[in-house]
């Protein structure tokens, strides 16, 4: 009975929060003087205690799709995090960002990243006193905000818009949506089952993700950890322990090392992993091939400007 309960509530919540799946934008209206001195601050390590680590450092937008490939990220120091690194690309479309959702927008999560004693481990006041005896950017934030002294909101405000960039429109499935391309026959089986088998009642909206909170575990639990930044450290509520903000899968062929954990390699395992865990399904070989050829389908285009 009570395992009818929990499984209606889910399905109730599930239904809430369930999305059309959109293509991604070819731009946002973002201010571009403000994207471009935000593009200086997410590549230089000023803004880190030690001066050696930058956005840049755990986040290469270049060559590894937003992410650093590592299973937990190495930040101030060379301490080791306790999250794998979420990717930045698309990060504007999600609800709320972390894994736990503890920042609002991507303003607020700079200001967690800078403070964190594992990643830059920097004061408000001292990321303040470094950008404002630095000439150069002393100048720049005066031709662009207009002002004599520059303030850790600014920083993070400029930092902020640059991400608003950093999206990834024209994948293979967007264009499909569009009406441009068709889908390969292994593609199109991939997005059958990814419907049929109801990855798509967590994984919905612009982002394939992002949009919810959702249990990993929710059919067939999953180990739990006490520092894994999942809800239960906000709410310290029992059915929030491994509730996470379901990540996105777009560009999923790239962000490896997959879950809060950092626990699977390959795509092949995340899938096979997700499917048991939260579907209670076995996947056959053939299956999983399917559905990773369809999640290839929204790799998109890394633009930098
Ligand atoms: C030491 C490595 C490290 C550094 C430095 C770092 N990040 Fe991250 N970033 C991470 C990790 C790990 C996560 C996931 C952590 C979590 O959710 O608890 C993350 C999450 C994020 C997210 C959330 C994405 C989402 O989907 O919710 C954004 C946005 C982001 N970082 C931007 C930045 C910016 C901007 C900077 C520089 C001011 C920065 N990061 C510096 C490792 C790092
Ligand atoms: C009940 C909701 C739910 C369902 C159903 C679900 N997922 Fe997930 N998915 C999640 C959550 C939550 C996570 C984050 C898990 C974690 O790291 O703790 C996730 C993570 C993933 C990841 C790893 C992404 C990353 O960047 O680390 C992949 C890949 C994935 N899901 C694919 C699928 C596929 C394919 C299916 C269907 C077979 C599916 N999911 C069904 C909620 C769901």
């Amino acid at each position: 009975m009570r395992l009818i309960f929990i499984n209606l509530f889910l399905l109730f919540h599930i239904a809430l929060s369930f999305e059309l799946i959109k293509p991604i934008p070819e731009n946002l209206p973002v201010n571009d003087k403000k994207a471009q001195l935000g593009k200086l601050l997410f590549h230089d390590p000023i803004l880190s205690k030690d001066k050696k680590v930058s956005c840049f450092s755990c986040h290469d937008i270049y060559n590894k799709c937003g992410t650093d490939h590592r299973k937990f990220s190495k930040g101030f120091n060379g301490l080791e995090g306790t999250a794998n690194a979420l990717t930045v690309y698309n990060a504007v479309f999600n609800f709320r960002l972390f894994w736990n959702s503890r920042a609002k927008d991507l303003k607020e999560q700079v200001f967690f990243v800078l403070q964190n004693p594992r990643e830059m481990n920097i004061s408000k006041e001292e990321a303040e006193k470094r950008i404002n005896s630095h000439s150069f950017y002393k100048k720049k934030f005066k031709e662009v905000y207009g002002v004599n002294y520059v303030t850790a909101d600014m920083i993070a405000d400029a930092i902020a818009e640059f991400e608003k960039t950093l999206i990834t429109p024209d994948s293979k499935f967007d264009l499909y949506l569009k009406g441009k391309v068709k889908l390969s026959p292994d593609e199109e089986k991939g997005l059958k089952l990814f419907k049929r088998y109801g990855c798509i009642t967590c994984h919905n909206g612009i982002n394939f993700g992002g949009n919810s909170f959702q249990k990993f575990g929710a059919v067939i639990p999953y180990k739990w950890k006490p520092y894994f930044p999942d809800r239960y450290q906000i709410t310290k509520k029992e059915y929030d322990k491994n509730v996470y903000r379901v990540p996105s899968l777009r560009n999923v062929e790239c962000t490896y090392p997959y879950f809060h954990d950092g626990s699977a390699k390959t795509l092949e395992e995340a899938v096979r992993k997700m499917a048991y865990h939260n579907l209670g399904i076995e996947l056959t070989d053939k299956e999983t091939m399917y559905i990773v050829k369809f999640l290839k389908t929204l790799t998109g285009k890394l633009k930098i400007k």
